[in-house]
């Protein structure tokens, strides 16, 4: 190797740091999950205990490096054609696995060793079919495979894929198929051919989203046990699933297809529980179908069409629980027409959407057993008393949307079992008198205030432990009665300026959990003072969610809350004026938090000082903040920092204010880090070209990046600084370089020979000043024979240096056939123009040799990073075992020799 890429060689042999721009991975707790969730939506995982999402994948072996061995689930996207073998044999753990990754096949044993896997998905776009090759026997390994989920990608028809026994699930959806009997060439078990073995079960086979699926051969399924069958989406007749050959099904799902009559013959024929036709214009239901219902216990009929329904409809279900007869423009009279008494079983029953404007007394006569009637989106405008006469066990009763006026006068007590009432979007006018919420079993109550009202107390149900108020924007306070909600757990405030007159929120509300604003009704709360302080003080509050829609003017500090677990602000900057706030002016004293999402607050920088405040903080979500400054004061806190911070569609400024970050982000083990690698950093002045951050700090910043300054300058600056510094030193980098070019050609010779032999055990770098102690403390105790001494060779530059030859000649001689560099720091050591420039060249050696020598650091008084030149901030770089403090006290000093010796090892050898 020539002069000429020498250097270059060396530089690119050092360890230069780009660990957090590479990173695709975002990983979890499968407890954080719902504050990351939308980075694995392609994946939907359940809880697990550890997670990982990696895209833009394009490297499989490097992106899986970087991925802990112990996550449970995977979930991958980019583009990798082909699966080799054992590519997941790392992660014997894994219990979800998807692969987004527009795969054109697996090698054989791609897949093995998942003995625990669960749930495998292969997905692809749901446009621009790419077929898949699974080889027949790649599922051997997975004996706990329960799900299949098959989008996208189109398989062979001759495959013959063997299926685990395991299997409960199998999805081919979104794919090319175009005929049931396809499914017997692709997975030949489903379907009991001559051999003679037990019937295949499976709790689901769906097909939907299979646009062109429309034959079904009869015998197609032949034998199979099926619990649910999903056709949704696809343009087969259900009527054709009887022909299939299945020997069970229970649930037949056919919304949207090419469906002109209800599938009686198939309801018949497997005694269906559950059929699903919504969306699928029927507009009439014969008589002979409804005989074939009987064996129905739910039926979903939404958006068919139907005007009225047949008589006896009811009747002929009598297992029937659950009705959906949403989005129909039906008459209400119909259900319970028959007067013979006779009495429904169903506790469900959906009516949404129906334009209903009357509901005549007896209209639910017959169903005694309704727990649950959806009545929204009607043309309701009043309700009877004696329509509800009936329905003693109705539990939830949603009228939402509907124009109502008026309630009677005591009308809840009709409904004594009702727990949970909606009222939004309706118009009622609410009345002061208390017996209009005269109910002792309602808990839960959705409720929109009118936006005139008549009166200004809010008269509500005492026992709630849940409500959400939406209000119109008012300049009056709404006072409450009663004065006390001793059960309320759950309070949710839609709506800009609904004021309530909470003077003593921990008393009104002494129970309150979970808090939500939405819609800016923050604004109410932050401005009734003058300090933009959250007011409301609730000692059992956990969860606190705050959800702006762009026009807050001022922060509002969320403080003095002792149990808040769980802080979500979002959209708090306005859109008119936007405005840039720190953590500080956000978050206060908040001693339980965990979990902390920031989204779109206008938050520009976060500094140490409001970290201290948020003692507990596990998680930091940094969503849609733009130009972020992470103030250097974080780097001394760091260890205290949440353990995952994911900064998510947001960039770092292009400050070199930042620049602490990066070599943080490297060495931190605490605190995991997600950063997507685009959008770091956009350079302004640039136009559209996009910086990255780290090109950003590489050009403008030299002297914060200690770390690149210092890689970069080992050589260079080196000679700028010494040039002046030491007047006999000419023909500096001559020696050098060639002392690094020894180092390196020693390191390539050596790279074999274990052994090698060194002049000296450790080269003692100090300063004039520091000489007592290394002459009086340090050379008795490494030189001396053993019992007292390990008998080491130390290089002190006055006693071992050749005389004549060139001081910067010898130090880097002496360094090179030295074993160990030991550089014994002071504060007046760090003061010495020469001593800086030893120790600047040991750590340049250090890092410039292939092969480094050991270097450990020797502190004689605790010296305060900011004291140390930049390039001794290289002291961080160093393992923990690296460094130590010489101990004033007597009997610590025992520590500190047992930790030298064991870290200089024997004489001689390496
Ligand atoms: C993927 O990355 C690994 C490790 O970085 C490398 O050895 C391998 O050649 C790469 N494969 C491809 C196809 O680029
Ligand atoms: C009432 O229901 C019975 C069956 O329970 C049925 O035979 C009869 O036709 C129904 N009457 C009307 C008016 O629908
Ligand atoms: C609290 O109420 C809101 C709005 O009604 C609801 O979305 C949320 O699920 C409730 N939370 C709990 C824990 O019940
Ligand atoms: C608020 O109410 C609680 C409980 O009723 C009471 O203990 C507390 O003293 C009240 N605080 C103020 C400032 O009135």
């Amino acid at each position: 190797m020539g002069w000429h890429v020498l250097l270059p060689g060396l530089l690119l042999s050092l360890p230069l740091v780009t660990g957090w721009t590479t990173s695709k991975c975002l990983l979890t707790e499968g407890s954080q999950l719902p504050l990351v969730s939308r980075y694995f939506a392609l994946c939907p995982v359940f809880q697990l205990s550890f997670l990982a999402t990696c895209n833009s994948v394009t490297n499989l072996t490097e992106t899986l490096a970087a991925v802990p061995q112990t996550v449970e689930g995977l979930c991958l996207s980019g583009s990798v054609s082909s699966l080799p073998p054992d590519a997941f044999s790392a992660f014997p753990g894994l219990k979800i696995l998807g692969l987004n990754l527009h795969l054109t096949r697996l090698l054989p044993g791609a897949l093995r060793g998942l003995g625990q896997l669960q749930k495998l998905s292969f997905l692809d776009g749901p446009f621009g079919k790419q077929s898949l090759f699974i080889p027949p026997d790649a599922f051997g390994d997975l004996i706990s495979l329960q799900r299949l989920h098959i989008s996208g990608p189109c398989l062979d028809k001759k495959t013959g894929i063997q299926l685990p026994r395991s299997l409960q699930r199998l999805d081919v959806v979104f794919s090319c198929l175009q005929d049931v009997g396809e499914l017997a060439g692709m997975f030949p078990d489903l379907v009991q051919g001559s051999s003679s073995r037990d019937p295949w079960s499976l709790h689901m086979l769906d097909l939907s989203f299979n646009r062109g699926l429309k034959m079904a051969r009869p015998g197609s399924l032949q034998g199979l046990q099926l619990e649910t069958l999903n056709l949704d989406q696809t343009r087969l007749e259900a009527s054709r699933v009887r022909a299939l050959g299945l020997q069970k099904l229970n649930v037949l799902s056919a919304k949207l297809t090419a469906m002109a009559e209800l599938p009686a013959e198939a309801v018949a024929h497997f005694e269906l529980q559950e059929l699903n036709v919504g969306n699928n214009k029927i507009g009439y239901i014969s008589q002979e179908a409804l005989a074939s219902f009987h064996s129905l216990k739910t039926l979903h009929l939404q958006s068919t069409g139907l005007t009225k329904l047949p008589p006896g409809f009811l009747a002929a279900m009598p297992r029937l629980q659950r009705l959906n007869l949403a989005g129909n423009q039906l008459q209400s009279k119909t259900l319970c027409m028959n007067e013979t008494g006779d009495v429904s079983g169903l506790m469900t029953l959906d009516l949404a959407g129906n334009g209903l404007s009357t509901l005549p007394p007896d209209t639910f006569s017959c169903l005694p057993h309704l727990r649950e009637l959806l009545l929204q989106d009607n043309q309701l405008l009043s309700l009877e008393r004696q329509l509800f006469q009936g329905l003693q066990q109705l539990e939830t009763l949603n009228l939402d949307k509907n124009p109502l006026l008026n309630l009677g006068k005591n009308w809840l007590a009709a409904l004594p079992a009702l727990t949970t009432l909606s009222l939004l979007d309706t118009q009622l006018s609410l009345s002061p008198d208390p017996g209009f919420w005269e109910s002792k079993s309602l808990r839960t109550l959705r409720l929109k205030l009118p936006s005139a009202p008549a009166l200004t107390v809010l008269s509500l149900p005492m026992y709630l432990t849940s409500l959400e108020l939406h209000g119109a924007s008012g300049r009056k306070h709404w006072g409450l009665s009663p004065r006390v909600f001793p059960f309320l757990e759950n309070l949710t405030i839609v709506g800009q300026g609904l004021r309530l007159e909470v003077q003593n929120a921990s008393g009104v509300f002494p129970a309150l959990q979970q808090l939500s604003l939405l819609q800016n009704s923050l604004e109410a709360f932050c401005s009734q003072d003058n300090p933009n302080i959250f007011p409301w003080q609730l000692p059992k509050l956990q969860t606190l969610k705050i959800w702006g829609a762009g026009s807050n003017f001022r922060p509002c500090l969320i403080t003095g809350l002792p149990s808040l677990q769980e802080l979500k602000l979002e959209a708090l900057q306005s859109i008119i004026q936007p405005r840039s706030v720190q953590l500080e002016e956000l978050v206060g004293e908040l001693p339980q938090l965990r979990a902390l999402q920031l989204s779109r607050t206008g938050l520009k920088s976060l500094s140490a000082a409001a970290f201290q405040r948020l003692g507990s903080l596990r998680v930091l979500v940094l969503d849609n903040e733009k130009d972020l400054v992470l103030h250097d004061s974080l780097r001394e806190y760091s260890p205290q920092m949440p353990q995952y911070i994911y900064i998510l569609q947001s960039n770092l400024a292009c400050q070199c204010a930042n620049a602490w970050m990066e070599p943080w982000v490297k060495q931190s083990t605490k605190t995991y880090i997600y950063m997507p690698n685009n959008k770091l950093c956009l350079a302004e002045e640039e136009g559209p070209a996009k910086h990255s951050l780290f090109s950003f700090l590489w050009d403008h910043c030299p002297q914060s990046l200690e770390l690149k300054l210092f890689l970069a300058s080992s050589s260079l600056v080196f000679l700028l600084i010494t040039l002046p510094l030491l007047q006999e030193a000419r023909n500096l980098w001559i020696p050098f370089l060639q002392a690094l070019f020894r180092v390196w050609l020693q390191g390539r010779r050596g790279q074999g020979d274990e052994g090698k032999r060194f002049l000296f055990d450790v080269f003692v770098s100090h300063c004039r000043q520091d000489q007592g102690w290394v002459i009086e403390e340090l050379l008795p105790t490494l030189e001396g024979f053993l019992p007292a001494g390990p008998g080491l060779r130390l290089c002190l530059p006055d006693r071992d240096f050749e005389p004549g030859k060139d001081v910067v000649e010898n130090v880097v001689d002496s360094m090179v056939s030295s074993r160990v560099v030991l550089c014994v720091l002071s504060g007046q050591a760090l003061c010495n123009p020469r001593c800086r420039l030893e120790l600047h060249l040991a750590t340049s050696l250090f890092l410039a040799a292939p092969f480094p020598p050991v270097l450990l650091l020797a502190f004689l008084e605790p010296i305060s990073r900011h004291q140390l030149p930049s390039y001794h901030r290289l002291a961080r770089l160093l393992r923990r075992g690296d460094y130590c403090l010489w101990p004033e006290e007597d009997e610590r000093k025992a520590g500190f020799w047992a930790w030298l010796k064991s870290r200089l090892g024997q004489p001689g050898l390496e």
